[in-house]
């Protein structure tokens, strides 16, 4: 397989697929309190997506090779789950920290985005599990630019986490996106710097750190999708999809209620 370089008209159309993307979690943001299931949270997604914004929820019945079909609209992965929640009859109670990722398709184009929800009151130890995988994401987000390498962005994540005293999960990555859901190059969240693949101008990805509070191995449950840490601590991710531009970089899931950079790295003021 190969990497595409998006063209204008591939990217107006990714930039429309990210905002929408984006756009569900705002939207969803007021539902996520104690007492709803996620399955009910995946209902509420889904008819937003197919009813008001008309796009296509990617994860639906999506069946990479040796999976079978994704029986729901979007992940919701609670507190030591890892990627790839199933929806059910589950409620989030008071403390309960739940990744929400989606990924809509919009005139043939993807666009994949996913955050942390604090569930009611969350411990401090949550609460920095989350805060410091957001910024994880960012650190990793700050070093795209043509001429860098994909092993620039891992190793700032994996410095990042692991000067905190968290792992970063090694099985599963960023990943190119356009067309189709998960394309090449995969984007690891660890690695040494100057090494991997060199970005480009009008490439695309996701930068998805999953990062946890224990040990980074996962195991995988029953149902042939939702991932878990082998040592049951908590686990965090936050996800954005993003061009690499002539000037660095473009965010392409960001919407009125996504949150903004963390101050220290001092962005494109
Ligand atoms: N949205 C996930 C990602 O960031 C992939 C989910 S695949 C699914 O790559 F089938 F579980 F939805
Ligand atoms: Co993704
Ligand atoms: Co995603």
């Amino acid at each position: 397989m190969s990497i595409t370089l998006k063209t204008p008209d591939e990217i107006q159309k990714m930039r429309v697929a990210g905002r929408l993307a984006a756009e569900v979690l705002d939207y969803i943001t007021p539902f996520v309190k104690p007492g709803v299931t996620t399955g009910e949270i995946d209902r509420l997604c889904h008819d937003y997506m197919v009813n008001v914004q008309q796009c296509i929820p990617a994860p639906l019945n999506y069946a990479p090779s040796g999976y079978k079909p994704y029986p729901k609209s979007i992940c919701t992965s609670v507190n030591h789950q890892v990627c790839h929640g199933v929806p059910g009859d589950k409620q989030l109670k008071s403390g309960d920290i739940v990744n929400i990722d989606i990924t809509t398709i919009k005139d043939g184009y993807h666009g994949d985005t996913s955050r942390m929800f604090l569930v009611g009151d969350a411990s401090i130890q949550a609460k920095r599990l989350c805060e410091v995988t957001f910024e994880c994401l960012w650190i990793g987000i700050a070093q795209v630019k043509p001429g860098a390498r994909l092993g620039d962005i891992g190793h700032a994540i994996q410095q990042h986490a692991e000067k905190s005293g968290y792992s970063v999960v090694r099985e599963f990555c960023g990943h190119g996106i356009g067309a189709r859901f998960h394309e090449d190059p995969q984007v690891v969240h660890y690695g040494k710097p100057g090494t991997g693949l060199e970005l480009k101008a009008n490439m695309i990805f996701t930068i998805e750190p999953m990062i946890n509070a224990g040990k980074a191995a996962i195991r995988e449950l029953a149902d042939g999708w939702t991932i878990v840490t082998k040592d049951h601590s908590l686990s965090a991710q936050w996800e954005h999809t993003i061009l690499v531009t002539e000037a660095g970089f473009e965010v392409m899931t960001l919407s009125e209620g996504a949150r903004t950079p963390p101050d220290f790295l001092k962005l494109n003021p």
